[in-house]
């Protein structure tokens, strides 16, 4: 808690937007009915290709959202966030994502505080044991599993586990309800799947919820050194956040830090294999890292960002009135071909890597980018040394059903070794 000043915590609840927060929307006029068609969560590409041909800025009337398309437009709107505001854009109230300046950094700083590069390279030794033995029990159970059930969901989701300070054996549980907190019907799924689906992220939610509230009460009589207590003292030692305030941001770095994760870390076996590039990279001939980092590019594991317009505005000649919904997506930005060449082939080797934007940009970067890397590069690294080679069971995906986050729900693999 050190680094939180308390001051810049004080000054934090005063000053608010005010003009246009009536226009904040609720969660289901933000989602692209687009977007949300089955063929387009399994390859959003083609769709997005189209529209930053046609309409690269586009508004939909149904939702009231401007849909950005283009590379140069989201590092506009996500660069500006006095333009372009976070402002309860996932309508829960006192989350770090959802709030600007003045409350929004040290509400950052809170969980930033233990995602420094150089408390994650602390993390490293039990990162590696976690992978071994995730490895160890995948590839003794037989050649041919599920990627993402043995390896890239368990890894992530008790890591997060270990920061935040809550039982391992709570891990299965914490799975279940970041999918349900982060998936979305598709458009053309029927009532019944629908409904079902909302009716358990309001389940997932009220769980957390609950869950969260005890484990608060626990560090009131026994403060530990994680995260929960660090958000406790915030909680305590000043009138930033309120006790539901305090499970939001609880609930919300359970998610952040373990679906977009596991998405990661499947796009990346999944084009590896699919790509043929299994033996160059346990060769080393490609590196590794430099073909995660073109993962992240490639196949983005976060697809939209939102914000609210505070202002009358411009982008590309379309007129955004203030108030208006506005949604960045991080995919189709990272394969926008006047930024990158050949933007669908998949280069390890490309000379301007670094425009990628999977993380975002401006004020709310990534605060668990580093972690996310360091994950993805021991756990594909051991798993790779460990094994000649690598095929996929199936010819397409079975995509996770989520507005905001793309990736294979499964990965069914057959290993030689
Ligand atoms: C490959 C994996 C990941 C991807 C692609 C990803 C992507 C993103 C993106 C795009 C944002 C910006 C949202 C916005 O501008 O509104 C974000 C924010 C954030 N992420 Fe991640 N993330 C990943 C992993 C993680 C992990 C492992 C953690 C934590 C353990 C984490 C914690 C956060 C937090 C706390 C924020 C909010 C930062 C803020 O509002 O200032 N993320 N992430």
């Amino acid at each position: 808690m050190d680094c939180i000043q308390k001051d810049s915590i004080m000054v934090a609840n005063q000053a608010r937007p005010t003009d246009w927060i009536d226009r904040r929307p609720d969660k289901e006029e933000w989602d692209n009915p687009e977007l949300l068609q089955y063929e387009n969560q399994v390859d959003p590409y083609p769709m997005f290709a189209q529209k930053r041909a046609e309409e690269p800025i586009s508004y939909d009337e149904d939702r009231d959202v401007y849909d950005v398309y283009t590379y140069d437009e989201t590092v506009e709107i996500l660069s500006d966030w006095k333009r372009f505001s976070s402002f309860m854009t996932h309508g829960m109230d006192g989350h770090l994502m959802d709030r600007d300046p003045p409350e929004h950094p040290p509400l950052r700083s809170m969980a930033k505080d233990r995602l420094q590069p150089g408390d994650v390279r602390d993390m490293r030794p039990e990162i590696e044991q976690r992978a071994d033995d995730l490895l160890d029990e995948a590839l003794a159970d037989g050649r041919e599993f599920d990627f993402v059930e043995e390896i890239a969901v368990p890894l992530p989701v008790g890591v997060i586990a270990d920061i935040l300070g809550v039982p391992q054996e709570k891990r299965d549980t914490f799975r279940k309800w970041s999918y349900q907190l982060t998936s979305t019907p598709p458009v053309d799924a029927d009532e019944e799947t629908k409904e079902q689906m909302q009716n358990e992220r309001i389940q997932a939610s009220l769980s957390l919820n609950e869950f969260f509230g005890t484990e608060l009460e626990k560090r009131e009589e026994n403060p530990q050194d994680d995260l929960i207590t660090n958000m406790l003292q915030v909680e305590q030692e000043t009138d930033m956040l309120s006790r539901s305030q305090t499970k939001a941001n609880c609930s919300m770095l359970l998610a952040a830090g373990n679906v977009t994760t596991t998405s990661f870390m499947t796009n990346a076996l999944w084009t590896y294999a699919e790509e043929g590039l299994i033996s160059d990279i346990q060769s080393g001939e490609i590196d590794l890292a430099e073909a995660n980092e073109e993962v992240l590019r490639y196949r983005s594991s976060v697809t939209e960002v939102r914000r609210i317009a505070t202002e009358d505005t411009e982008l590309r000649g379309v007129e955004i009135p203030k108030g208006s919904k506005v949604i960045v997506y991080l995919n189709s930005a990272n394969r926008d071909e006047t930024v990158f060449e050949d933007p669908d082939l998949f280069r390890p080797d490309r000379p301007n890597l670094s425009k990628a934007i999977p993380f975002g940009r401006g004020i709310h970067f990534c605060a668990g980018a580093p972690l996310a890397r360091m994950e993805a590069k021991i756990v594909l690294g051991k798993f790779l040394e460990r094994i000649d080679d690598v095929e996929l069971l199936e010819d397409t995906i079975t995509p996770i059903l989520s507005a905001a986050v793309y990736g294979p729900a499964e990965l069914p693999i057959r290993v030689s070794m």
